[in-house]
């Protein structure tokens, strides 16, 4: 996956993004994040990107053609025609279904706004999904690409690691994660659940996956309606309810 970004702040993504599992995917060439820095594109000798709003008004708003340049050359340089994604709280709430849908593409482009906004007109221009990730407020949209291009990153093949990904298929079933325990055996007075220390591998598997149930019922039942569940399952959850 080709991540194309365009930015004011590139260093912020590039210093962020440069950790853990997505750094080390960096590294092995399993994506790729070009930051296009929009002001590159000023047209002034002042590198100036923003104006006044139109109508009156607090803040700047981001000049459409800096945009549309930077726009410009990613797909020319690169010979593509991607999706362009623009980081907003007007869009769809990201989800993990639209992470998926997005790890499928070879090339994204994504554009992070600022100030007040972007002109709007270089938005119906060029693109083709405008995504939230939340209803709430950011001072710019860096945060809210980096939270999609880690949660796309994961499910490309090969970024998760043989285990990470056995983690991640075991949990993706819409429903939330059994607890975990480590040593020591009492901590503060707590036991770890006698059957985790049991052997018994079939015992273990029924029980986490009673957990798993339990804490969605409680957490967010709203998930169990996607959830795949077997008779047995079912009959559990009955129990609970
Ligand atoms: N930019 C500012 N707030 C945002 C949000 N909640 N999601 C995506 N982009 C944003």
């Amino acid at each position: 996956m080709n991540y194309h970004i365009l930015t004011l702040f590139p260093d912020m993504i590039m210093s962020t993004m440069s950790h853990s599992i997505i750094g080390r995917a960096l590294d092995a060439g399993k994506i790729k994040i070009n930051c296009i820095n929009i002001r590159d594109f000023a047209d002034n000798k002042h590198n100036q990107i923003d104006d006044y709003p139109y109508g009156g008004g607090p803040g700047m708003v981001i000049q459409p053609q800096p945009v549309y340049d930077a726009y410009e050359s990613i797909i020319l340089n690169n010979n593509i025609n991607p999706r362009v994604i623009y980081m907003t709280p007007q869009g769809k709430t990201f989800s993990q279904d639209i992470a998926k849908d997005l790890s499928k593409e070879k090339d994204l482009i994504i554009i992070c706004g600022h100030y007040e906004g972007i002109d709007q007109r270089v938005i119906d221009e060029i693109v083709t999904d405008e995504i939230s990730i939340g209803d709430y407020i950011l001072t710019g949209g860096e945060l809210a690409a980096m939270v999609l291009i880690d949660s796309v990153s994961r499910l490309i093949p090969g970024v998760l690691g043989k285990e990470e990904s056995f983690i991640e298929e075991s949990f993706s079933n819409n429903l939330l994660e059994h607890p975990q325990y480590t040593r020591p055996y009492i901590f503060r007075n707590r036991k770890v659940p006698d059957v985790l220390l049991s052997g018994h591998h079939s015992k273990i598997e029924k029980w986490r996956r009673e957990q798993a149930l339990k804490i969605t019922f409680q957490k967010r039942p709203d998930l169990l309606d996607k959830a795949e569940l077997t008779k047995e399952e079912e009959g559990y959850l009955n129990s609970l309810r």
